[in-house]
């Protein structure tokens, strides 16, 4: 079930034109009964794949695939007008490597061949913070579990939060998902950002009002407990 806004301002040509030409070729469809090999989606033979949900206006995909060209990266991503957007940098950088999942980001993950996936970034997922509606969170025990199906073995995940509530959630999602072992347990690690890091337009603006990231960097174990 897909919670949050589909469309956002009227696009404007550039985008729309995008959307119709050039979409079509890096989408991703999910069909019943068929599992998606990441691997296939791609010419090249991705050295590793890597999954953004929630991609936004793609500004940390779209830097992500420049700087390593020989990764696959698949994003989802419902909002069309981040999708334009994505469709943009993708235009003007020329990358190859990104493939998009229009949708809500549970579909694509029960689509997906199991341990199929390198790295998965869930990066400032939209924090519901009325209790009534903390079960449309994104990052969640079930989540987890799903991802420690889709995960390679010692595969990662980064979260990556502005609301402390949220934040709060994720330690505890984490701590009872013992599939995963927690690469930032401290405190002062957590408001490190990667170093191939970027400031996306979300979080630029949850900064100006104060509010700053938290990231929690996960491992799936090898032996699965
Ligand atoms: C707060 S924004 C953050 C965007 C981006 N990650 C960034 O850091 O700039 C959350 C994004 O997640 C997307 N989203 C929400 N639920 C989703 C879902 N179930 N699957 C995929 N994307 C989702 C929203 O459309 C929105 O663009």
């Amino acid at each position: 079930m897909l919670y949050g806004r589909r469309r956002g301002r009227v696009l404007k040509a550039e985008g729309k034109s995008l959307l119709e030409d050039v979409l079509p070729q890096l989408k991703i469809q999910c069909f019943e009964g068929q599992k998606i090999n990441p691997q296939d989606l791609f010419p090249h033979s991705p050295s590793q794949v890597c999954l953004e949900v929630g991609f936004g206006y793609g500004e940390h995909l779209a830097m992500q695939a420049e700087l390593y060209p020989q990764k696959g990266f698949l994003g989802c991503e419902p909002f069309v007008n981040g999708v334009a957007s994505l469709l943009q940098k993708i235009d003007k950088l020329k990358c190859q490597n990104i493939r998009i999942f229009t949708d809500d980001a549970h579909i694509l993950l029960n689509h997906l061949k199991p341990h199929s996936l390198d790295q998965v970034f869930i990066l400032f997922p939209d924090p519901w913070p009325k209790k009534r509606h903390f079960k449309r969170r994104f990052v969640s025990i079930e989540t987890l579990k799903k991802l420690t199906t889709l995960l390679k073995p010692m595969g990662e995940v980064l979260l990556a939060t502005d609301h402390q509530d949220y934040f709060e959630w994720m330690k505890e999602v984490v701590q009872n998902s013992l599939q995963f072992e927690n690469l930032t347990p401290t405190e002062n690690e957590w408001k490190i950002s990667p170093q191939d890091w970027i400031l996306t337009r979300y979080q630029d603006k949850a900064l100006k009002e104060g509010r700053v990231a938290n990231f929690l960097r996960i491992r799936l174990k090898t032996v699965s407990i």
